[in-house]
C-alpha cells in the first residue's frame, strides 16, 4: 500500500496481495471464526519465538489488552493485589489490573531506555509485600533490563508479564522479548510492526497458565468451537466452567498474521534501516537527542516507535517540542507523541493522588520526544522529507519556532 503523493502518515500497514488473497481464501472457506487458521498462527508463531527445543504455548487473541487481563487473571491477581508498571505506556497496561480490582503502583523509567528502572523497582518492591505482579514494557520495541527485573521478582514470588506490545520480533541474546519473563503479551493492532488489524498473542511456557487462559479466553468453555466442530463427540455440548471472556481471534484475522509473520524479520529490517538513516541524519543537529538504541544489536530492537527527543529540561522544553510537530505537520508529514504518562490521565491522577512531578523521567519524556514516521514501504523520497523538515527545523531560530539557541 502507498501513502498518497503529498502527506506522509505516521504509519502505515504493509499490507500486500498475499494478505489479500490468505483473508479472501477464509472468507471462502466457511468458517470465519477462530479455527484451524488461528491454530496454524500460534503453531508458527510459538516456533518462531521458541527458544530451540522449548515448549512455548502461544495463544492468539483480539488485542494485547485482552492479552494483559488474561495473563493478570491466570497468575492470579485480584483484589487487594498490587500491580506495578511504569507510567510512560499507554493505558491498557494498567487498566487491566483495574479489571480485576488490583490497585497499581507506578514506577518511574529510567533514561538509558525509558523502560521501567529496576533501580527505582527494587524500592517499590522492598516496601509492598502486596505486590503479585510486575509489567515491564518494552517502549517503541526496545527490551527493558529483564535481567535486573528477573532477580528482583523471581525471589519474592512476584509474576513477570512483559508487555511486548511494540517488542515484536526484538530478539536479544537471552531470547526474544515477550519470552523472557511468566507470560508476554504482543499486539497486532494497526500500526503495530506485524499486523491483524486488531489482535494479538500470548506466549508462556507454563502449561497451567495456558490451560487457564484458554478457558478464560472463550466463555469459560471447557472447550473451543473448533474443537467442537471436529470433535467425533456431540458437536451441540460443553460446559461453561468459569465466567469467562470473549477474546479469541477469528481466522478472517488470522489468515492476515500468517503472512505477517512469515515476513516479519523482512519488515523489522526495514524499520532498522529507516532508524539508522534517521540516526545517521539527525546525530550532531543541536536541539535534538537521538532516541535510545540499546546494547543488544540491530535485532533486538523492533523500532515500532522512533522518538526523537528535543533536548533540554527547561521549561521551554515542550514548546520547542510542540514547534517541531507543527514544522513536520507544515512539511505535509504526520507524527505523534509517546506517551502521555498515565499519571497525568484523569482517572490514575485522581485514584492514586498523583501529580506531574511524581515521576518526572517519565514527564520529561513525554515532554520532549515526536516520533516519527517509520513504516516498512516508505521509501526514500517519504525518508527525505521527513530528515529534512527536521534538519530545517532544527536550523531555525528559536524565536521563529525552531531549535537553534
Ligand atoms: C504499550 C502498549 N501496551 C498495550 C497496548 C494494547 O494493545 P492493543 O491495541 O492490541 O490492545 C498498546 C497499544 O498500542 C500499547 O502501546
Amino acid at each position: 500500500m502507498k501513502a498518497s503523493s503529498d502527506f506522509i502518515p505516521f504509519a502505515l500497514p504493509h499490507i500486500g496481495v498475499e494478505e489479500e488473497e490468505a483473508v479472501l481464501a477464509v472468507l471462502r472457506s466457511g468458517w470465519l471464526t477462530t479455527g484451524k487458521v488461528a491454530r496454524a498462527l500460534e503453531a508458527e508463531f510459538a516456533a518462531f519465538v521458541a527458544p530451540s527445543g522449548a515448549e512455548l504455548h502461544a495463544l492468539a487473541v483480539n488485542s494485547a489488552t485482552s492479552g494483559l487481563h488474561l495473563a493478570l487473571e491466570a497468575v492470579g491477581v485480584g483484589a487487594g493485589d498490587l500491580v506495578v508498571t511504569s507510567p510512560y505506556t499507554f493505558t491498557s497496561t494498567a487498566a487491566v489490573a483495574r479489571h480485576l480490582g488490583a490497585e497499581l503502583r507506578f514506577c518511574d523509567v529510567g533514561t538509558a531506555d525509558y523502560n521501567l528502572d529496576p533501580s527505582q523497582l527494587e524500592r517499590i518492591l522492598s516496601a509492598e509485600p502486596k505486590v503479585k505482579a510486575v509489567i515491564p514494557v518494552h517502549i517503541g520495541g526496545l527490551p527493558c533490563d529483564m535481567d535486573a527485573i528477573l532477580a528482583l521478582c523471581r525471589p519474592r514470588g512476584i509474576a513477570v508479564i512483559e508487555d511486548a506490545a511494540h517488542a515484536f520480533p526484538s530478539r536479544t541474546k537471552a531470547g526474544f522479548a515477550g519470552t523472557l519473563g511468566d507470560i508476554g503479551v504482543y499486539s497486532f493492532y494497526a500500526t503495530k510492526t506485524m499486523t491483524t488489524g486488531e489482535g494479538g498473542m500470548i506466549v508462556t511456557a507454563n502449561a497451567a497458565y495456558a490451560k487457564r487462559m484458554t478457558t478464560m479466553r472463550l466463555h469459560g468453555f471447557d472447550r473451543e468451537a473448533w474443537d467442537r466442530y471436529t470433535s467425533k463427540k456431540a458437536a451441540w455440548y460443553y460446559e461453561v466452567v468459569e465466567a469467562g471472556y470473549k477474546y479469541n481471534l477469528p481466522d478472517i484475522l488470522a489468515a492476515l498474521g500468517r503472512v505477517q509473520l512469515a515476513k516479519a524479520d523482512r519488515l523489522r529490517d526495514e524499520r532498522v534501516a529507516i532508524s539508522d538513516r534517521y540516526n545517521t541524519a539527525f546525530s550532531g543537529l543541536p536541539g535534538l537527542a537521538l532516541p535510545p538504541r540499546g546494547t543488544g544489536g540491530s535485532a533486538a530492537h523492533a523500532w515500532h516507535l522512533y522518538a526523537l527527543r528535543v533536548s533540554g529540561s527547561d521549561p521551554g522544553t515542550r514548546g520547542r517540542r510542540d514547534g517541531l510537530i507543527e514544522a513536520l505537520s507544515a512539511a505535509g508529514i504526520g507524527s505523534s507523541v509517546h506517551f502521555i504518562p498515565l499519571h497525568l490521565m484523569p482517572y490514575y491522577a485522581k485514584r492514586y493522588s498523583l501529580s506531574p512531578s511524581s515521576f518526572p523521567l517519565a514527564l520529561a519524556k513525554f515532554e520532549s520526544s515526536v516520533s516519527l514516521p517509520i513504516w516498512p514501504g516508505m521509501g526514500e523520497t517519504a525518508m527525505m522529507r521527513v530528515i529534512d523538515a527536521v534538519s530545517t527545523w532544527a536550523a531555525t531560530p528559536r524565536s521563529q519556532g525552531g531549535a537553534d539557541a
